[in-house]
């Protein structure tokens, strides 16, 4: 099977299960030692329901690190059970809107159950591959994302994507996982890893190179911590957070 679809196979049941991704136990013991710090505050969460701020699979808080004002037109790109568009809502207000996209059909299913239970009405998922989004070009003010872009196979559509469809001056800010070399083919091979966010994870040049390639201006990396380690090869993996403009 193509990785694109054992990822979202794999994604279509954690939304179904509400299973947790990207946990240690889904990943081989032996060799990844995986570090999982928290994300948001408490207070943050307690402000959602359990189900709904449990089912939160990323790896970062890009939101942290954007300045979210009222009005504004943002995208989520894999945008999973909407945690994070939920969050992002609040701070658009009612003349902003907040888009999420996803290509696990289970997961757009789950978010637009979440908006409606959460009250929420400017918000919008939309089914659609992040290689080739469903987007107008031009139209967004900004762009984050949540530990997705590491399970994409081609991770220079997806930034030519982000750049097409941001506004001119339009930001992205992204956390994702990267490591400090780049990962054996044997490991990139393994699609258990790939859908656990670590096989598909480029070395962080590469990654910033890559961005860089897209057009992007102004790339920053915001915050880097450890996220997973495999001791015996020297590898490192890191969840990093980065900017970067149109
Ligand atoms: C690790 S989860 C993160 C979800 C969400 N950002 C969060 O923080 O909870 C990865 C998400 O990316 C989605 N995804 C993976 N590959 C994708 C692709 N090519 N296009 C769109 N979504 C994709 C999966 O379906 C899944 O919902």
């Amino acid at each position: 099977m193509e990785k694109k679809e054992e990822v979202i196979k794999r994604y279509d049941e954690i939304a179904k299960k509400d299973l947790s991704c990207c946990a240690p136990e889904c990943c081989s013991p032996e060799t990844v030692i995986s570090f999982f710090p928290q994300r948001y505050s408490q207070e943050v969460l307690d402000e959602f329901p359990n189900e709904i701020s449990e089912l939160s699979l990323g790896c970062g808080n890009p939101i942290a690190f954007s300045e979210i004002k009222e009005g504004l037109t943002v995208l989520d790109i894999g945008s999973g059970a909407g945690l994070d568009v939920f969050m992002m809502a609040k701070k658009v207000g009612k003349s902003g809107k907040v888009i999420g996209l996803d290509l696990s059909k289970e997961m757009i299913k789950k978010a637009k159950d979440n908006a409606k239970r959460l009250n929420i009405d400017n918000v919008e998922f939309r089914l659609g591959d992040i290689e080739d989004m469903p987007i107008e070009s031009d139209y967004i003010d900004l762009i984050i994302s949540n530990c997705v872009i590491n399970l994409a196979p081609d991770k220079e559509k997806v930034f030519r994507e982000a750049y097409r469809v941001l506004k001119r001056g339009g930001k992205m800010v992204i956390s994702d996982i990267v490591t400090n070399k780049p990962l054996p083919e044997d490991i990139r091979g393994d699609i258990d890893l790939w859908a656990s966010c670590i096989a598909g994870a480029l070395a962080e040049e590469e990654y910033i190179a890559t961005i860089k390639k897209a057009g992007f201006l102004e790339i920053l990396i915001l915050e880097k911590i450890k996220f997973f380690s495999m001791e015996k090869l020297g590898l490192d993996g890191y969840s990093i957070t980065v900017k970067a403009e149109k």
